[in-house]
């Protein structure tokens, strides 16, 4: 199959194709996934929790992003490579544009950055000098301690309002991809029929463009309970390759998330 660039993930969201985002941090998982079909492979800074056991992303650094993106790249996938700026790095429009460049020669193809309205200025100053950007708001795992925890985002008539200010704000500055984390499901569909550009959910339903889960907690390996928005693809795979498949054809038929992973 061919590489997937970012106008092929827009032309997926017109021609109403799913588009499946799964996390990788190393070059073995990275080509597993690759061939099971997934779209974008992300260097999450939930490496943070998943491989550092930390209890939040903020510890994560730009250096260690930059180790595991190089990792990935290795894989030479044919999903899109896009890695999360962590806590900290994207502070200012330049400081985002120096970290963007770090991870981008560690071989990132996009970036991912927290925030809505706030933010629409350094994605403008990123998206100019060649620097795709994917927002991500709702449950932005930086804010754990703004946010007095981790809680489901845009409950309420102006959380809701907000979202979609945010989510516009960011399309308009030229972000080409949008991760929607944490939020009623009817507030992610409403965003995303609102925007152009594809919406990625993770505990925000069915009604996104696509969706994403971290590897560790789709295998079944992070200890712990896994947040209501989580399904096992482990559950009835002979193996790892064929739970990662599953999950590819889950979403690609719609049949994840369910109901019973949605606020
Ligand atoms: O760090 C991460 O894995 C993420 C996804 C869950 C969206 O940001
Ligand atoms: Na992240």
């Amino acid at each position: 199959r061919p590489k997937v660039t970012v106008p092929k993930l827009q032309s997926m969201r017109e021609a109403g194709e799913k588009i499946v985002m799964l996390t990788a941090y190393d070059a073995s998982f990275a080509s597993l996934s690759d061939r099971a079909g997934v779209d974008v492979l992300l260097i999450g800074d939930s490496l943070g929790n998943v491989l550092q056991g930390h209890s939040t992303t903020l510890p994560v650094t730009l250096d260690d992003i930059a180790y595991h993106t190089a990792c990935v790249a290795r894989a030479q996938p044919r999903a899109l490579v896009v890695a999360d700026l962590p806590f900290g790095t994207y502070g200012t429009a330049t400081q985002a544009f120096e970290s963007a460049v770090k991870v981008m020669r560690a071989g990132a193809q996009m970036v991912k950055i927290e925030g809505g309205e706030w933010l629409a200025e350094t994605v403008r100053f990123l998206v100019e000098r060649s620097v795709p950007v994917c927002a991500h708001i709702g449950l932005t795992p930086q804010s754990v301690h703004a946010f007095g925890g981790f809680k489901v985002q845009g409950r309420s008539e102006a959380g809701a309002a907000q979202l979609v200010r945010d989510s516009r704000a960011v399309q308009d500055a030229g972000a080409q991809l949008i991760v929607l984390e944490a939020i009623p499901s009817a507030v992610a569909a409403g965003v995303t029929n609102e925007l152009r550009i594809p919406t990625i959910g993770i505990g925000a339903g069915i009604g996104c463009s696509g969706q994403v889960l971290v590897l560790h907690d789709m295998l079944g390996i992070f200890p712990g309970k896994p947040p209501r928005f989580v399904k096992n693809f482990m559950e009835g795979a002979p193996n790892i390759q064929a739970a990662v498949e599953a999950y590819v054809k889950a979403v690609r038929e719609g049949s994840f998330p369910g109901p019973e992973h949605e606020f």
